[in-house]
């Protein structure tokens, strides 16, 4: 295998919910920064932005960042409009933040509930992707990589109703500007987890005490690996989808779930006791 396939040096990569708090899009601008790549960081999380960026530093890249919500236009064009300042491209753009209200189930869901999971976990995605096309057209070459869900394709069923609309959202937007853009040198990809051991997923779910102490036992007979994902599992496949090395993969949604999905098991029909 020739490894400078998998190189990003020259490349810079733009990547949203980055700050430094052990989730997936923390783990994969590292992941990128190692294999080459320049980060800009973009985080409603200052402080979290920052800390990732002197990291990506002592990894020997540039690196830059701004505080962004994604879920607001204007926030999302200064965002861009930062890194044009700061690097003049973008290479890669990767959109990972998400928004998920409390576990209701639909027919209690609130409108306010669900404009802002929509706004955050989709419209956010839309706006960033639209400002990285206009630049990637230009450029004549670009690669986007969203972050889905296994719950955008299979219904969990315990309360993630406007969560799992979102995700099927980013599905069908991930295949739409895969298609759309083909012929111009931009590929759009994204990655569908099952449950990953972030601390944000830590406190969510684990944490919650109306699910009982089964939880983890009932979310592993999901995953025929046997064991939940931790956010390194996701540096090799960004890697990989960034990369020259998947040169002809667009409109992919690749599940890094430890099997979930060719079990069919995301949904466990369990509810939080009340
Ligand atoms: N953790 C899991 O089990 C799991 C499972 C399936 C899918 N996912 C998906 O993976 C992605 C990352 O999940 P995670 O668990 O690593 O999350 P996380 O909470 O650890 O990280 C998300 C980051 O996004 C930032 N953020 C939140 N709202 C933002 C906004 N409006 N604008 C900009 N930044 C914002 C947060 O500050 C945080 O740094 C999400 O898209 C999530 O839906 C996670």
């Amino acid at each position: 295998m020739n490894a400078s396939l998998f190189d990003l040096q020259g490349r810079v990569a733009l990547v949203t919910g980055a700050g430094a708090n052990g989730g997936i899009g923390h783990a994969i601008a590292l992941g990128l920064a190692q294999q080459g790549a320049d980060i800009f960081v973009a985080d409603v999380d200052e402080a979290g932005a920052a800390a990732t960026v002197a990291e990506i530093h002592l990894l020997g890249r540039r690196a830059a960042m701004a505080v962004c919500d994604i879920s607001c236009a204007e926030q999302v064009q200064a965002l861009f409009a930062a890194v044009d300042r700061f690097f003049g491209r973008v290479d890669i753009h990767v959109n990972v933040p998400y928004a998920f209200p409390s576990r209701v189930h639909p027919d209690e869901l609130s409108l306010e509930a669900w404009h802002q999971t929509l706004a955050v976990s989709l419209t956010g995605y839309f706006l960033c992707a639209q400002q990285a096309l206009r630049r990637m057209l230009v450029q004549g070459e670009g690669v986007i990589l969203n972050i889905g869900s296994i719950a955008g394709v299979s219904a969990l069923g315990r309360g993630n109703f406007p969560y799992s609309v979102a995700k099927a959202g980013v599905a069908q937007l991930t295949r739409e500007l895969a298609v759309e853009y083909a012929g111009k040198g931009i590929r759009v990809n994204a990655i569908l987890p099952a449950q990953v051991l972030t601390p944000s997923f830590q406190k969510a779910l684990l944490g919650d005490p109306r699910f009982g102490e089964r939880l983890r036992e009932r979310l592993l007979v999901g995953i025929p690996i046997n064991r939940l994902l931790e956010p390194q599992d996701f540096v090799g496949p960004a890697v990989f989808l960034c990369s020259q090395a998947a040169g002809a993969v667009t409109g992919v949604l690749l599940p890094v779930d430890g099997g979930n999905l060719a079990l069919n098991a995301g949904g466990s029909h369990s509810w939080p006791v009340d």
